[in-house]
């Protein structure tokens, strides 16, 4: 097949980790007789330094043009300023928006050999597998009036929290369909003893159970699931939730694994066209250094290649060749014990198309 990605290093570890998933791509293309054309774009800090934008139209009109876009990590400490009146971030939720993108799949699965990693204790989070099912397009990022007023005597601020009936159904309808590929729960995540706009999601997501029989729903409020989330991950299927609660649960959730580094993520919409990222920032403490963990954004092309391409078996063919790699003991210094030296980003990413490289001869021969 032929495509076109675009790809949006960033900034931080971006680039680097973003480099090793391009030539993990460029290898399953030349493996499996793809054509992937790849263009690079400016985004978040980069973008502002070049072009005083955090999102230049350049980028956007090339995403929307695209099969898929990968994306490395956007802010840093260089444009943190609280007053200033662009920031990097307003690049991510730019384009999240302008794409459509009101999905965001987070899987957070536990590597056996990882176990001890994690800093929870092995026997609790042996075998975890959540899918989290974040709303990405709504809620307190998105919602009006948002505003800030510097008054004489005080300064006040605003975000408003608000869900419309459609934004909800087409976030809770993907979990029960994506649950009904598992293990067939899911749980839907709100503050309804609060929230009007939770007791509304509450509503909509019975309703929608109702044309999921073979599904189990249940409701949690969002500060016992952070709890249970520590104590009992392995009660978890598919978790829903909106835009704010889903951001902290799902930083939260990747400490179940055992480090940021190794989790990847899809943002889907109606279209095709899906972006994929790591859910880690752009780490400034250890960007380019060449130590950053790859892993999250590998995994990230590999969601690219199942859900935007429609490839499936090089999608799991990519997954293999990580999980090879790491029973394998292959670790970068996120994941590494004291006593083990440390792989380097591209040490780590050259294991990994090693890897791939030995599955793919194995299903040709097969
Ligand atoms: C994430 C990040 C972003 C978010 C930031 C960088 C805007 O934390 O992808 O989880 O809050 O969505
Ligand atoms: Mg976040």
């Amino acid at each position: 097949m032929k495509a076109t990605i675009v790809l949006l290093p960033g900034d931080g570890i971006g680039p680097e980790v973003v480099h090793e998933a391009r030539a993990v791509l460029e290898l399953v293309a030349a493996r499996f007789g793809h054509q992937l054309t790849f263009t690079e774009h400016l985004i978040g800090g980069a973008a502002i330094d070049a072009t005083g934008q955090a999102l230049p139209t350049s980028t956007l009109l090339a995403a929307q043009r695209s099969d898929a876009v990968l994306l490395g990590a956007v802010g840093g400490p260089k444009w943190d300023n609280p007053k200033a009146s662009v920031r990097p971030e307003q690049g991510l939720l730019g384009i999240r928006k302008a794409l459509g993108l009101y999905a965001n799949l987070r899987p957070v699965r536990v590597h056996p050999a990882l176990a001890h990693v994690s800093p929870l204790k092995a026997d609790r989070i042996a075998n975890v597998d959540i899918m989290f099912v974040r709303e990405l397009t709504g809620g307190l990022y998105f919602g009006w009036p948002k505003f800030r007023e510097d008054g004489h005597l005080h300064r006040r601020a605003v975000d408003t929290l608000e869900y419309r009936e459609d934004e909800i159904h087409r976030i809770v309808t993907l979990a029960f369909k994506l649950a009904r590929g598992r293990k067939k729960r899911v749980t839907s995540v709100d503050k309804a003893n609060v929230l009007e706009s939770s007791r509304l999601w509450r509503e909509i997501a019975v309703e929608i159970s109702a044309g999921y029989s073979d599904v189990a729903l249940e409701h949690q409020l969002v500060d016992s699931c952070a709890m249970r989330l520590i104590t009992h991950a392995r009660s978890f299927d598919v978790v829903v939730t909106e835009n704010m609660f889903g951001d902290i649960l799902t930083d939260e959730a990747a400490v179940i694994p055992g480090s940021l580094g190794l989790c990847p993520s899809a943002s889907l919409g109606d279209s095709r066209c899906g972006l994929y990222e790591p859910i880690h920032g752009s780490a400034p403490d250890i960007a380019g250094k060449g130590v950053a963990n790859p892993i999250g954004t590998i995994l990230s092309a590999a969601l690219l290649l199942r859900h935007s391409l429609g490839l499936e078996e090089e999608a799991a063919a990519v997954e293999r060749a990580v999980d090879d790699v790491i029973a394998a003991g292959a670790r970068t210094a996120d994941i590494a014990s004291p006593i083990e030296r440390p792989l380097s980003t591209s040490e780590l990413g050259r294991l990994i198309r090693t890897a791939l490289g030995e599955e793919t001869a194995v299903e040709r021969a097969s």
